[in-house]
């Protein structure tokens, strides 16, 4: 069968950055650099995105161009067949990260709908959080909006990675910034934001501590979409020779100046209203909400700031189910399609424990973890850790010239520090990271 392929450049550099913004950037990085004392954590982020996470996101893309295959296909065909393991733990992280990813995508959903019909606003914020609650444990409705953000995400993937992934990143990119860039301006413009803007920008290095650079390092993962072959999937669609290093560069680039748009977007507004940024997951759902129902045209607002998290965490759940149907048609010999509504069906169901775990299912545990638990530290705290290990030494030591060959054909200066960051410091900053999450 022949391969499919991107259209353009551009949206190969705007899908993966689709993949990489998401709920990450908007809904998880305002609550963590808000839990973390602002400036000091981004600031950390930062240096660590653009050096470790650069390296990987490049190596990931090399591996994909060099390899041209689902994910297990392409680590058999460039490590040996021992290397096809690690592909498949790859695969089982996409599956799980989906399962959940998928329930709160779901949650998006539901609150843009309740305030497209106009009923999610309240002045109190007391009853918001109340009523967040009592949404997400009622099993029904969240069941019903995590099957239809899962059907949502396989219709464009079963539609084909041109026609499907490529085509709605290309939309929905620019309509992203556009919405975010409205509501920044709007977060701005409120008495009292510029509190927020301090907060994000000045420093507060007593709040420092190593659990900052270990979770900025695991944030640096999430929000790239690192450490589970998403990239490698991605980058196996290109054609051609030009030089990827640049493209990987954009995609940081894009995605690192997307999560600061979050902050800014979400913090000044907090600050504004005097509501705690240290709020955590209920940030999006609870205080922002109560931002809005204080603001002039809040409904208006509110619809905006939820369209945006819908639509960020679309382009991100598709690149998790490519990663999955790829690899699944590859296995089984049958069609892109075929696959990815398997796929879909199966992680749906998955989901379900993950979307039952603040309702029904609340006491049932492993470890004292919930399904919806289980699934993110399973795999944000072990798989990626671990997948992103894989990737660095096949990168960095078992493939390294056909690496180099895709991230720079007739060579460049900065090879040798690529190839520093890429075998040596990812694999160390990583099993760092593994044996402080264990
Ligand atoms: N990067 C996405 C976000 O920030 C989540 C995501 C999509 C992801 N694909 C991934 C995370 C692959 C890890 C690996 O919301």
């Amino acid at each position: 069968m022949k391969r499919s392929q991107w259209g353009s450049r551009l949206g190969f550099i705007l899908a993966s950055a689709g993949s990489a913004v998401g709920l990450g950037a908007i809904w998880k990085f305002p609550y963590m650099a808000g839990a973390q004392g602002g400036a000091a954590f981004i600031l950390v982020y930062l240096a660590i995105a653009f050096t470790l996470g650069l390296g990987l996101m490049a190596a990931e893309m090399a591996l994909g161009r060099a390899g041209r295959g689902g994910i297990v296909e392409t680590f058999r065909r460039l490590g040996g067949r021992a290397w096809a393991l690690g592909g498949l733990l790859a695969v089982i992280a996409g599956f799980l990260i989906l399962s959940f990813y998928s329930v709160v995508g779901g949650w998006t959903l539901a609150y843009l709908v309740a305030t497209v019909a106009g009923t999610s606003l309240t002045q109190d914020p007391g009853s918001l959080g109340a009523r967040f609650e009592s949404f997400v444990a009622d099993g029904a409705r969240v069941v019903t909006y995590h099957a239809a953000f899962m059907a949502l995400t396989v219709l464009v993937v079963g539609a084909g990675v041109q026609k499907g992934i490529e085509r709605l990143s290309k939309w929905l990119m620019p309509t992203l910034f556009v919405l975010m860039l409205v509501l920044i301006a709007r977060a701005l413009t409120l008495p009292g934001a510029s509190a927020g803007v301090e907060y994000l920008f000045r420093p507060d290095w007593s709040s420092f501590s190593t659990s900052t650079l270990l979770e900025a390092t695991g944030f640096v993962f999430f929000s790239l979409s690192l450490g589970m072959g998403a990239m490698i999937t991605y980058g196996s669609y290109l054609d051609g020779r030009a030089p990827l290093a640049s493209s990987a560069t954009w995609v940081v680039f894009l995605a690192v100046g997307t999560a600061l748009l979050g902050g800014l977007m979400v913090l000044p507004a907090v600050f504004a209203f005097g509501m705690d940024p240290a709020a955590g997951p209920g940030l999006s759902f609870i205080t922002m909400p109560a931002v809005f129902a204080q603001m002039p045209a809040g409904e208006l607002f509110a619809t905006l700031f939820f369209l945006s998290l819908t639509v960020a965490a679309l382009t991100s759940s598709v690149s998790l189910l490519e990663v999955v149907a790829a690899a699944v048609a590859e296995a089984l010999g049958i069609g892109h399609r075929a696959a990815a509504w398997m796929s879909a069906a199966a992680i749906f169901a998955a989901g379900i424990p993950c979307a039952l775990s603040f309702g029904a299912m609340r006491s049932y545990t492993v470890f004292g973890l919930t399904a919806f638990d289980l699934f993110d530290a399973i795999s944000s705290k072990l798989l990626l850790p671990l997948g992103g290990m894989l990737v660095a030494v096949l990168a960095g030591w078992v493939a390294w010239s056909r690496v180099a060959a895709q991230l720079a054909p007739s060579g460049a200066a900065w090879l040798p520090a690529a190839r520093l960051v890429i075998a040596v410091i990812a694999p160390l900053s990583v099993l760092v990271i593994l044996l402080h999450g264990l």
